[in-house]
């Protein structure tokens, strides 16, 4: 983690935020509701939920796409109040222009950004990334003409190129096939390393979290879903998608994801740890104890007993 992470560890606040809907016989259903998550800058965040707990709800609050009905968002020091070019959102459908070609959609992004940039400038970049999700060759093409992976790559080029402070992603690589999903995901992961980027992405992809995130976050099933809490990841940084499943604490970390999903989603709700504060979700790092862990810490062992 950097010396900027470390100083800046508010660097997203989530902030007591809920999201309600009218209920259909009147009142509403509360798809979460106190939910607090603080973000360092830098940092990659993976939430894990099941279907329909309001991940997506809450990515597009972050984005600004959506007002919380209850609570605030805070980046970088001020209130979301609305989208901006500083958070690119990869949606879990692509969302391109469908009339503008490959490359038109990425420079239509690069050009917002950069407004005084010259056109070659501007093609320049977008070709470059482009080029970096394997696309060209692609450039002339419309969204129509690509396969859904290929539509969904466009999408991830389009938002690394802009240089955001803050990606979201909302299951960004579900509709690719295994072999572009590994590439991109490679490609996301050392973008985001190299240039420091803060990421907050959705998954249903445990392997996909252990490989990507520095923390992971774990909602419980809606409605009134919650952080039932926040996993370190005890990987090592340098860690790589070939020889991954080697390091020490992988199983135990892929295993804790897995029971969670399995069982504790569905039942945290009335099984909730001792001292559970939804301000301060408990911070567990399975595996092997830490010479200091951070004050919140829980060691996994009195996770696990806990559960018992
Ligand atoms: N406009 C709306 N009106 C009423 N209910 C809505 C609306 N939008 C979303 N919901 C409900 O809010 C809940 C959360 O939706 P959301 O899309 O955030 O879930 P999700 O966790 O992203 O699910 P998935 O994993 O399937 O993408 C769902 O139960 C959904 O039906
Ligand atoms: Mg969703």
């Amino acid at each position: 983690m950097s010396a900027v992470a470390v100083s800046d560890p508010k660097f997203i606040s989530i902030e007591g935020i809920a999201r309600r809907y009218p209920a259909a016989g009147g009142g509403f259903t509360t798809i979460f509701e106190d939910l607090w998550l603080q973000v360092p800058r830098g940092e990659f965040v993976c939430i894990i939920g099941h279907s329909g707990c309001g991940k997506t709800s809450v990515l597009n609050i972050l984005a600004g796409l959506e007002n919380p009905s209850d609570g605030v968002v805070v980046v970088d020091g001020q209130a979301i109040a609305g989208p901006s070019l500083d958070r690119a959102v990869i949606f879990q459908g692509h969302a391109l222009l469908p009339w503008k070609s490959v490359l038109g959609n990425v420079a239509y992004a690069v050009s917002s950004r950069w407004r005084k940039a010259g056109r070659a400038e501007v093609e320049e970049r977008a070709k470059r990334f482009i080029d970096l999700v394997g696309l060209n060759g692609n450039e002339a093409k419309k969204p129509a003409e690509l396969s859904g992976g290929m539509r969904q790559r466009v999408g991830i080029a389009r938002a690394l190129s802009i240089e955001p402070k803050i990606m979201l992603m909302d299951e960004p690589f579900s509709a690719l096939d295994a072999l572009t999903r590994g590439t991109l995901q490679d490609e996301v992961r050392r973008i985001c390393k190299s240039t420091g980027q803060t990421v907050v992405m959705i998954t249903h992809d445990v392997d996909e979290a252990i490989y990507l995130a520095d923390r992971i976050v774990l909602m419980t099933n809606g409605p009134e879903a919650m952080v039932a809490e926040v996993v370190e990841n005890p990987l090592p940084a340098d860690r790589r998608r070939d020889t991954i499943h080697h390091e020490p604490d992988f199983y135990t970390v892929r295993n804790h994801l897995v029971d969670f999903l399995v069982s504790r989603s569905r039942t945290f709700r009335d099984d909730k740890p001792a001292g559970y504060d939804p301000r301060h979700p408990p911070v567990v790092r399975p595996g092997a104890p830490v010479a200091s862990p951070p004050a919140n810490t829980i060691p996994f062992p009195a996770v696990a007993k806990a559960r018992d």
